[in-house]
């Protein structure tokens, strides 16, 4: 039989890769030196991010009301929002900057956080599972919303057919390189 025809990922498993490759990404800044090569990584590392937390926030979460502890599912959103800020500093940053590394290293400590909180035993993902939630068809939907949230991103960079990279346009002040297909 053809196994061609890929089974969609259910919601776990969608926001769990998602968080594979940031933690690949994270390790990847951690290992490079080039300060061109960090700041490329590092933004790449907060568009997935942005592109996670917006599917998240707008599709996962709301159908997880009620089913998952109050507790947790607010800890979530103040999460995302603290993240956010550091995110916001190091999109508009450069890795000239004193403190760029500094703010990469203390956002990877707290997306590590934040998944571990949603994979843990008992934690938003499991508590998900063990409710009555679809997550097949919620992993389409992420899915959907994903591809939506990529292209609004993409349209939102500018891209230079001459040097074949993107910039990012939401911050004139810079031009970092990016690839918008990695987010894919
Ligand atoms: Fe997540
Ligand atoms: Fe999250």
């Amino acid at each position: 039989m053809s196994r061609t025809t890929a089974k969609p990922m259910d919601a776990i498993a969608l926001l769990k890769n998602d968080h594979r490759t940031v933690e690949g990404l994270f390790e990847r800044f951690e290992k490079t030196s080039a300060k061109s090569a960090k700041e490329k990584i590092a933004k790449q590392v907060c568009l997935e991010l942005m592109v996670h937390a917006t599917i998240e926030e707008e599709v996962f979460y709301p159908a997880v009301k009620g089913i998952v502890e109050d507790e947790l599912y607010n800890e979530a959103f103040v999460e995302h929002d603290g993240a956010k800020v550091l995110i916001a500093e190091i999109l508009d940053g450069s890795a000239d900057e004193e403190f760029f590394d500094a703010k990469v290293k203390v956002l990877s400590e707290m997306i590590k956080h934040h998944v571990k909180e949603e994979e843990q035993r008992d934690g938003l993902f499991a508590q998900a599972k063990k409710g009555d939630v679809d997550l097949e068809g919620l992993g389409v939907a992420l899915a959907a919303r994903k591809k939506e949230v990529i292209a609004q991103f993409t349209r939102e960079f500018f891209f230079d057919a001459k040097t074949r990279i993107v910039i990012y346009t939401l911050s004139p002040r810079r031009a970092p390189s990016l690839e918008p297909n990695r987010l894919e």
